[in-house]
């Protein structure tokens, strides 16, 4: 494994910066230090901690063009002893070399990724929150840097980890669904599954859409524009009949570790989880019989965040109705309580980082 070389700006630059103390939001502050890892003649180079900065490409560096990237989101938590731990860092480690392979990128050894992860970390401990329900972001990403026109899979490749002191992705207490029936984020075969640039670009125009219907997230239906998969940035969950439903996993969704956890949760308590097909015309007939009492959005940055209310292209508004949230409280306040260190999770979930002295 290649040790990651400090560079003594870094170390400066870090010893500085104090963390606001004023609500954090979500990805708006940024550590001023940065991993950068260089691959090139088929291996990685060098791994290096950097002062936070712009990166410098020519202007026909091929992700500008074909958008060869891809990226993770995870958090590190701040635990009761003061130590930092993440959360389940070697499931993204897993999910990124899935997305490498699809995006016809270098894989990083998952060795190699969680140490990159455990240094940029360890420099930021003091960025790492201390209110409830903050965290320190990390995202890692990889781009394609060969320059050159030609629609082939570059050669040379830079990955890079930044990390963000953060708070609560979305500012409300829940959240207004629009339900896209037009377009589609994804199809078989594709890129869906990818934790890809592209996947995020492809939801953007309706995210405009959304925003102007006054709706805060997309919820994204299959390609035969029928079943639910997934939202534009977290997956989706609902309780029915007192289960927890989610859409079944296919190469068009992300596999979330949000998702995989509170399903792993929900077992644990009893909680029955069906993982299906979900039919959006059922499920809103559910929510009109008041058979569905829940649905929420899960993921890294949202973690869980409950669903008030959903949109349909007719214009007409599905209430959850009951929409008290029990069941989705009870599983956001037992995840955040093992990410928090208040209470034990399933053996090997939170992942202890060593202390650097500097
Ligand atoms: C995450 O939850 O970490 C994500 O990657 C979603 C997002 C904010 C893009």
């Amino acid at each position: 494994m290649k040790k990651v070389e400090i560079h003594p700006e870094a170390v400066e630059r870090v010893k500085k910066f104090v963390l606001p103390d004023t609500n954090l939001a979500f990805g708006k502050h940024v550590a001023p230090v940065m991993i950068e890892a260089i691959y090139d003649n088929g291996e990685w180079q060098r791994f290096d901690l950097l002062p936070y900065g712009p990166i410098a490409l020519d202007p026909c560096t091929k992700v500008l063009h074909y958008g060869q990237e891809i990226f993770e989101g995870m958090k590190a938590f701040r635990q009761p002893n003061d130590q930092i731990a993440m959360f389940r860092p070697e499931q993204n480690a897993r999910r990124f070399n899935q997305s490498a392979r699809r995006m016809s990128m270098p894989e990083i050894p998952e060795a190699q990724f969680l140490n990159a992860c455990d240094v940029i970390t360890a420099y930021c401990k003091n960025l790492v929150p201390r209110r409830l329900g903050e965290s320190l972001y990390l995202r890692p990403f990889m781009i394609a840097t060969e320059v050159g026109l030609g629609i082939k899979p570059s050669k040379q490749f830079l990955f890079v980890i930044i990390a963000s002191p953060s708070g609560a992705y979305f500012s409300g207490d829940s959240v207004k669904v629009y339900i896209e029936r037009d377009d589609i984020r994804a199809a078989h075969g594709g890129i869906g599954f990818a934790k890809t640039g592209g996947n995020y670009a492809a939801s953007l125009q309706s995210y405009t859409r959304t925003t102007q219907a006054g709706c805060d997230q997309t919820l994204w239906l299959d390609e035969s524009h029928q079943y639910v998969e997934e939202m534009s940035g977290m997956n989706f969950m609902a309780i029915i009949d007192g289960e927890l439903h989610t859409p079944e996993m296919t190469d068009t969704i992300l596999d979330g570790i949000t998702r995989k956890s509170i399903l792993e949760l929900a077992r644990h308590e009893n909680i029955k989880v069906v993982e299906t097909k979900l039919p959006i015309d059922k499920l809103l007939q559910d929510i009109v019989s008041g058979k569905c009492t829940e649905a929420f959005v899960c993921g890294t940055a949202s973690v869980i965040c409950p669903i008030s209310s959903f949109l349909d292209k007719n214009g007409r508004v599905y209430e959850v109705k009951d929409g008290n949230g029990k069941i989705s409280m009870q599983l956001r306040e037992k995840l955040i309580g093992i990410q928090s260190g208040r209470n034990d999770g399933p053996q090997g979930w939170m992942h202890p980082v060593k202390e650097i002295l500097f």
